[in-house]
């Protein structure tokens, strides 16, 4: 029989049967590559397909004799995972190259070492030289995880399976692993997922929690298999911006937990400290009483998060003002800034705009929208808001400002941060309110009244 080949768009997985200089089902130019048929995971060996054997079927219920979780010690990454790894379970990192998920993950792996628990590091991308220095610089180098450098699944697996069955195994990277079993480049897609599969089955049968590191392309995607996603039990992101020194992890997929908690860290000259409390982070060096900024209080996940939007509104020298956005959707902005001339009379259409999130967080949910409005009200009349008062709201089209989940939360939050006012829709309960002295805010003109109340009267419209 001829051998067949396919061809594999490397960057997400569709196969065709003949070569395209664009991958039809996403777009990417020259990700086709020819692989030989069957050499995916589901070929049958030897090309003929054998019969199978008898296996045991179980119920639910039942006793499990190990603990359920292995808990790091790092609470930032704890919490991410629902409380630490499941054994028997497989995690996906993703991040762009250098955002410090070897760092993460040696920093885990020696925490869970001291624990007492067996850590096997594996790296195919660095020496172990390499490793060590780093593992020196961060303070870990007496903690007992056991260090390897390899690429080949086969070896990898039977190293592990000699003595006691590994509590974590981290295998940086997964784009640098190749299976024997298949007959591909290594980093090809059929090599990934068949190399992730190898180490998914030893997981599944050991016991052992294995996390599989990715990378990330630069539109945000982890390399090539999109389809080790499904695979694995769950997918985290680690993300940060360039320039800033914190750092999100936060869980994209969770079979065994939640997927709307993040962990904050902070990349310092010793390795990735922990962020018990963002806020305080976010909100450091704010300059309170100025023109043009307003503290929203944000949620990022179950988190409560506080953070400054920054606005600065000035008159046009061009045709076309500028409209320039950081952290925020600039659609979102025009929505603002239309609800705000059409139902509150400011008019901006002759000002450029900027508006910045302080401190590099992206911002998406639509609670922010009142603290934009508020910061670029503030700018262009230049009455600073209240030093003490956050910012919480969704503005619709009719101007109308909707409340938004979890304000008692935000309050709190605030008021822990000494806080003492806010400004947000009414709200549905008493205990909604929370600590905080509430000025009730229904509709986009309320908002622009009390803060041209405070304007200086030379500004004031
Ligand atoms: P690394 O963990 O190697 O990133 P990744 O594995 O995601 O590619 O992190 C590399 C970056 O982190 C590098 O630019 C330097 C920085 N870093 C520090 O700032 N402090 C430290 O203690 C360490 C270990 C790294
Ligand atoms: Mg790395």
């Amino acid at each position: 029989m001829a051998r067949k080949s396919s061809f594999i768009c490397q960057s997400c997985g569709a196969v065709s049967s003949r070569w395209l200089g664009k991958c039809e089902a996403c777009g990417d130019w020259n990700s086709i590559i020819e692989e030989a048929a069957g050499g995916g995971i589901a070929a049958p060996v030897g090309g003929k397909v054998a019969r199978g054997a008898k296996f045991v079927l179980s119920g639910l219920g039942g006793e499990e004799p190990m603990a359920p979780r292995v808990a790091t010690g790092l609470d930032e990454l704890d919490r991410v995972t629902g409380g630490g790894f499941v054994h028997g379970s497989v995690l996906l990192i993703g991040g762009e190259p250098g955002i410090g998920k070897s760092t993460l993950l040696i920093q885990s792996a020696a925490a869970l070492a001291r624990r007492g628990g067996r850590v096997v590091y594996i790296s195919g991308e660095e020496a172990i030289a390499q490793v060590r220095m780093r593992a020196q610089r961060l303070g870990l180098a007496d903690a007992p995880v056991e260090l390897g450098a390899h690429t080949n699944v086969e070896d990898i697996v039977e190293t592990l399976r000699q003595g006691r069955t590994p509590a974590l195994v981290v295998i940086d990277s997964i784009q640098t692993m190749w299976t024997s079993a298949i007959e591909t480049t290594p980093g090809t897609v059929t090599q990934v997922r068949g190399a992730a599969q190898a180490l998914i089955r030893f997981a599944k049968t050991t016991g052992a929690c294995v996390i599989l590191v990715g990378h990330v392309t630069k539109d945000g995607q982890i390399a090539g298999p999109r389809v080790v996603e499904h695979m694995v039990d769950a997918v985290l992101s680690f993300e940060g911006e360039g320039g800033h020194h914190f750092r999100i992890l936060r869980a994209g997929k969770n079979r065994f937990g939640a997927t709307d908690e993040i962990g904050v860290f902070e990349m310092t000259g010793q390795g990735l400290a922990e962020v018990a409390n963002p806020s305080a982070m976010f909100l450091a060096g704010r300059e309170a009483g100025a023109a043009g900024t307003a503290v929203l209080a944000g949620m990022e996940g179950t988190r409560p998060l506080l953070v400054e939007v920054q606005a600065l509104v000035a008159p046009t020298a061009l045709g076309n003002p500028r409209r320039a956005v950081i952290g925020w959707d600039t659609s979102r902005l025009a929505m603002v800034l239309a609800v705000l001339e059409a139902h509150a009379g400011v008019r901006l259409g002759q000002h450029d705009i900027y508006l910045n999130v302080a401190g590099g967080l992206k911002i998406s949910e639509p609670a922010a929208d009142l603290a934009a409005a508020a910061a670029l009200v503030s700018s262009l009349t230049g009455a600073a808001l209240p030093p003490d008062a956050v910012y919480f709201g969704e503005i619709g089209l009719s101007g109308a400002i909707r409340p938004v989940v979890h304000a008692g939360l935000r309050a709190r939050e605030a008021a822990k941060l000494g806080f003492a006012a806010s400004f947000c829709p009414a709200p549905k309960g008493r205990k909604e309110t929370g600590p905080l002295r509430h000025n009730p805010c229904d509709h986009i003109s309320t908002l622009v009244a009390a803060i041209a109340a405070r304007a200086p009267r030379q500004k004031r419209a």
